[in-house]
């Protein structure tokens, strides 16, 4: 069991490569198909993820892709499974089964994420339907007052146990505590928050006998709130997010696969590209990105199907410069190739 999680969670984060998040649940997917002009229904969610998976040459860059239980059970129109057609490109299927953050009782404006009941027969039911790795996302705010020791406390302890149960499943955990970057926070506040959420999770990981060289982490890079006036360089963002990863992430794990979390596809990029210059770091740093990867595709096909060649290149495009960026070997110049390749 223990070599299949550490040869899954290698081959995530293999070179060149990292992961798609395409796990919106249904309520996200239809917030961002409304605001690119898409009807929200099944039908429009499951073309989007078809168009997505069967852009010819992203499986060169992409490893894994998480899916939402919804598209798990889903086709593309001539009745191959998802799954299936990931693994027949060599893309490793993933799942999200947290079920949603929702309000810590007592705790103003914090958040606990669900999904431990039932858990540990979903994992069984996702492992048979071909997944090999699974998520559950966090999510801590920051402000003057938050986050309290409470909500990180729960939260790093849900954590664990979900990490615990999937490894028992013979399912590789992406470990997700998204510090969100929403407010107007300097970036000093944002490594402090960042580095004692870490700090709180690899002790309940560790606490409950996770397997540090089976799983994953995929933490928010160390950024200034996005509202805030004095906003760092990239270099500065990219040696902040190492020194904090440094202090607080085991070397045992064996991989960082950062979220965009709201950043331009190109800081996003930029700054993956910068972390891979900066090494070589003690694990693997690549990405599990969702609109960082799929936002520009999303646009551009709007629901027509006239438009869904372009939305592959663009899709094609971002997987191409962020598995470049993923070996430091990205630079803005290839943003301009798209227009002549595809
Ligand atoms: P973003 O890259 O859009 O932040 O999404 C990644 C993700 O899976 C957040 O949970």
């Amino acid at each position: 069991m223990s070599d299949e999680l550490r040869q899954t969670a290698a081959a995530l984060v293999a070179e060149g490569k990292g992961i798609l998040a395409a796990d919106e649940s249904n309520g996200t997917m239809n917030k961002r198909l409304k605001a690119a002009g898409v009807e929200e229904s099944e039908e429009m969610r499951r073309a989007l993820r078809e168009l997505l998976f069967t852009t010819e040459g992203a499986a060169e860059h992409i490893s894994g892709v998480i899916l939402y239980d919804e598209t798990f059970r889903q086709s593309t129109a001539d009745g191959t499974p998802f799954p299936r057609l990931l693994q027949q490109q060599g893309v490793i299927p993933g799942i999200k089964v947290d079920t949603g953050a929702k309000p810590l009782a007592g705790a103003d404006g914090e958040t606990i994420t669900e999904g431990l009941d039932g858990l540990r027969d979903r994992l069984t039911e996702y492992y048979d339907g071909g997944a090999r790795f699974a998520k559950w996302r966090a999510v801590i705010s920051l402000d003057d007052e938050r986050p309290t020791p409470y909500a990180i406390g729960v939260n790093a302890h849900a954590l664990a146990r979900y990490a615990a149960l999937c490894q028992e499943a013979g399912i590789v955990p992406i470990v997700e505590p998204e510090v969100l970057m929403d407010g107007d926070h300097t970036i000093d506040r944002a490594e402090e928050v960042s580095g004692t959420v870490l700090a709180a999770v690899f002790a309940e990981l560790r606490q409950q006998r996770v397997l540090l060289e089976g799983m994953l982490l995929k933490p928010n890079m160390v950024l200034a709130g996005y509202a805030s006036s004095d906003q760092p360089s990239h270099e500065e963002v990219a040696e902040r997010t190492l020194r904090c990863l440094r202090r607080h992430v085991p070397a045992a794990v064996p991989g960082i696969a950062f979220l965009s979390g709201g950043q331009s596809d190109e800081d996003a990029t930029i700054r993956l590209n910068l972390m891979n210059q900066m090494g070589p770091q003690p694990w693997e740093v690549s990405f599990s990105y969702g609109r960082g990867l799929q936002a520009a595709a999303l646009t551009t096909w709007a629901g027509d199907d006239a438009k869904r060649q372009d939305a592959q290149a663009q899709y094609r495009h971002r997987a191409r410069c962020t598995g470049a960026a993923r070996q430091g070997e990205y630079s803005e110049d290839m943003e301009e190739e798209l227009a002549v390749t595809g």
